[in-house]
């Protein structure tokens, strides 16, 4: 399939493995990257540039193809070292970056100077509008329904997406929500070059995470996701455990008064605990309403040429013979 952002990212198929903590690790972004896909290492969760080049180092040495590094711009009072960061960045040869949460633009011309393409995720259209102007090559479009940080303006990708395919000039694609080929084909209905992906792709054998991770979001259904820390504006959609139920009665009891610092227990550093050891009762994590979609753990290359086959099918017999 061949769509702006195949183009534009010189891949084969117009799907993208979004920057996940504790998951981008090296062995998921190159299998994604070998599938034909565009795979992501997630630059905060390696820590140092130093780790974040030992990451890149190591990703070459599983792919040939082209892979992206994540940078995600957070508030913070110590911010990472985004120089450094985007330092081993250019030097490692990674021509592809996702940026998320802050606007990128502060960072532009050092990625632009290096001649990298720039994918910024964002969940609204001003922020979209935003990201072109200040020269991002193509948005990664976030609905309500997405893993991770939704934004506050809840609006869900049936709408979101045909909203920004009538207002931005460049390419974008659907992201939170997509799961297979039905997803990919209606995003491209809507407006989309391709799609991202998050949750779906933890539940993959190439995933490097615990397999409680892959099974717990197996056995979830559209109904097990919960919003959190909405009264301090970052709101986070993580599956629901015991530690949610716990963070989300402190909400209930403090409501405008809660502090980062009343939840910090719940939600601060349980990212390895849960990822790498499996105690998934250990914090709040990110995790999709597309998890009720997810009913296997294949391969990342089963998954990817599954979702191309079918594609096709729903293409070529459904809607072919629909008209
Ligand atoms: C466990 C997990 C961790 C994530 N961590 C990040 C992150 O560090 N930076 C980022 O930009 N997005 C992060 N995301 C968001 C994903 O990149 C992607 O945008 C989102 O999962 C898409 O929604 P979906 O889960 O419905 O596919 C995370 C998502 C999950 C599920």
């Amino acid at each position: 399939m061949k769509t702006k952002i195949t183009e534009l990212f010189d891949i084969e198929h117009p799907i993208i493995q979004g920057g996940m903590h504790y998951v981008g690790f090296a062995e998921l972004a190159a299998a994604v990257s070998n599938a034909g896909g565009l795979g992501i290492i997630t630059g905060l969760t390696q820590g140092t540039p130093e780790k974040l080049a030992n990451e890149i180092a190591k990703c070459k040495d599983m792919t040939d193809k082209p892979f992206g590094v994540n940078l995600t711009f957070l508030p913070s009072l110590t911010p990472p070292d985004y120089p450094g960061l985007i330092k081993v960045i250019i030097e490692g040869g990674v021509k592809i970056v996702e940026t998320a949460g802050r606007s990128p633009a502060e960072y532009m011309p050092a990625l632009k100077d290096a001649g990298i393409k720039v994918i910024h995720k964002c969940t609204s259209v001003r922020h979209s509008l935003k990201a072109q102007s200040v020269g991002c090559d193509a948005i990664s479009v976030d609905g309500f329904e997405c893993g991770g940080h939704p934004g506050e303006d809840d609006i869900p990708n049936f709408i979101l997406l045909p909203r920004a395919a009538d207002e931005l000039e460049i390419p974008f694609v659907a992201s939170g929500g997509m799961a297979d080929a039905r997803s990919l084909v209606a995003a491209m209905a809507l407006g989309a070059e391709g799609m991202n992906m998050g949750t779906r792709f933890i539940a993959t054998k190439d995933a490097p995470v615990h397999e409680n991770v892959k099974k717990a979001i197996v056995n979830a259904s559209e109904l097990d996701t919960r919003l959190i820390m909405r009264s301090l504006t970052n709101t986070e959609r993580v599956l629901t455990n015991p530690a949610v139920d716990r963070l989300m009665e402190k909400e209930k009891a403090l409501g405008e008064k809660l502090t980062f610092s009343d939840i910090v227990d719940e939600v601060a550093g349980v990212y390895p605990t849960i990822m790498m050891d499996g105690d998934m009762d250990a914090g709040a994590w990110s995790c999709g309403m597309v998890a009720g979609l997810v009913y296997d753990i294949p391969s990342v290359k089963e998954l990817i040429d599954r979702i191309m086959s079918e594609a096709e099918e729903i293409i070529q017999s459904k809607l072919k013979k629909a008209v």
